[in-house]
Order: structure tokens, then C-alpha cells, then sequence
């Protein structure tokens, strides 16, 4: 069953969550694979509902997105999923099905092609409808430095994906 809510009466449990990670979770085909984010914002653009998220080019995510903008971002409500969040923040869905590995539930999504979970109820559907890579020369030093280390030749940059909130709930 879904209870629906509104996204920004739950901004706060949404903002606490993520400061401990939330999942970001995308579909190609028939594959769905969930990875863990820290970052990302609840707003308004275009006087419409968003949730924007931070992906680095180096992401399997990455890779469905950029085929399917759509996703779900999954939050766990008063229980502590540690284990799972270590797990889809570390192996890539190229290598591993964490959906499998990690016995998560898949729920039916209302709008979109990408379930939730069910062991992370509350759920935003989203569409992106703009995405952009960051611009390296925007980036102060000190956080090149910091988040974005040269590797081999080039540093792995975050693209932001705007995604449109057209459905959201908590699964019970
Ligand atoms: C706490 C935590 C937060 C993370 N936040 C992000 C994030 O906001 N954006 C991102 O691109 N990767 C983030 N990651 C890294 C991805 O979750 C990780 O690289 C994952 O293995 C990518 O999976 P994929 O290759 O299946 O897409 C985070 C990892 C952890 C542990």
C-alpha cells in the first residue's frame, strides 16, 4: 500500500537521511540497479517539485540515466540500513546485483518506469527533465582538490540531474 504525501512536508527526514545516505535507484530494460547517494536537493525549478542529484561520470547509474532519466530516491523511515547503504555505495551494478545481493523488495512504480523499495518507503518518482555537467573552472580549488582528485587523466565530475517529482509516498 502507498500513503502519498506531499515531498517538502517531509523535507526535514528527507535532509537527515540523506546526511547518513539515501538510494538512487534506475532502470534500463529490464535491469534495475540502486546506488547510495549523499548528496542531492528537494526544490523548486520551473515552479515544479525537484530532486536533484549529483552523479559522477564514472557511475553505472550513470549510464541509465542517460537512457532513462527516470528514477527513484529511497529513504528509510526509523530504521537504520547501514549495511545495505555500504553495500550499493561501493559495488557497482556493473559487477553485482545489489537488488539481489541485498534481498531488496521491488514496489510498482505509479508513473515511472523504476520501482521503489520497499526496505526504503519513502519514495519520490522522478523524470529528468535537465540535466548538466559541472563546470571544472566553477569548482574552487580547494574542492577540486578535495572531491575531484585527477585520476589517470581526468577528473571524475558530477552531472546534476533535475528530476520532476510526479509521484510520492511512503510504502507500508
Ligand atoms: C555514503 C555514500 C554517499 C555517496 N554519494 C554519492 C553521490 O551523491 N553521487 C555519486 O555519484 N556517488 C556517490 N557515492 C558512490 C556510489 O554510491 C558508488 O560509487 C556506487 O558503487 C556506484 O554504483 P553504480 O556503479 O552501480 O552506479 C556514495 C557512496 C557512499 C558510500
Amino acid at each position: 500500500m502507498k500513503q502519498y504525501i506531499e515531498p517538502f512536508s517531509h523535507a526535514t527526514e528527507i535532509g537527515k537521511a540523506l546526511e547518513k545516505s539515501i538510494l538512487l535507484t534506475t532502470k534500463r530494460g529490464d535491469e534495475v540497479n540502486t546506488m547510495t547517494i549523499g548528496w542531492g536537493f528537494l526544490g523548486i525549478m520551473w515552479g515544479k517539485p525537484m530532486f536533484m542529484a549529483l552523479v559522477r561520470e564514472s557511475r553505472y547509474t550513470k549510464q541509465f540515466l542517460d537512457e532513462n532519466g527516470e528514477f527513484t530516491i529511497n529513504v528509510p523511515l526509523g530504521t537504520d540500513e547501514k549495511e545495505i547503504l555500504a553495500y550499493c555505495g561501493t559495488r557497482s551494478g556493473r559487477d553485482v546485483d545489489k537488488i539481489k545481493d541485498m534481498k531488496l523488495t521491488l514496489e510498482e512504480p505509479d508513473v515511472i518506469s523504476v520501482p521503489g523499495i520497499r526496505e526504503f518507503p519513502l519514495t519520490l518518482e522522478c523524470r529528468t527533465v535537465y540535466k548538466q555537467g559541472m563546470e571544472e573552472a566553477g569548482i574552487p580549488q580547494s574542492v577540486l582538490d578535495r572531491h575531484y582528485p585527477v585520476k589517470t587523466i581526468k577528473r571524475d565530475i558530477h552531472t546534476l540531474y533535475y528530476g520532476e517529482i510526479l509521484s510520492s509516498y511512503i510504502i507500508s
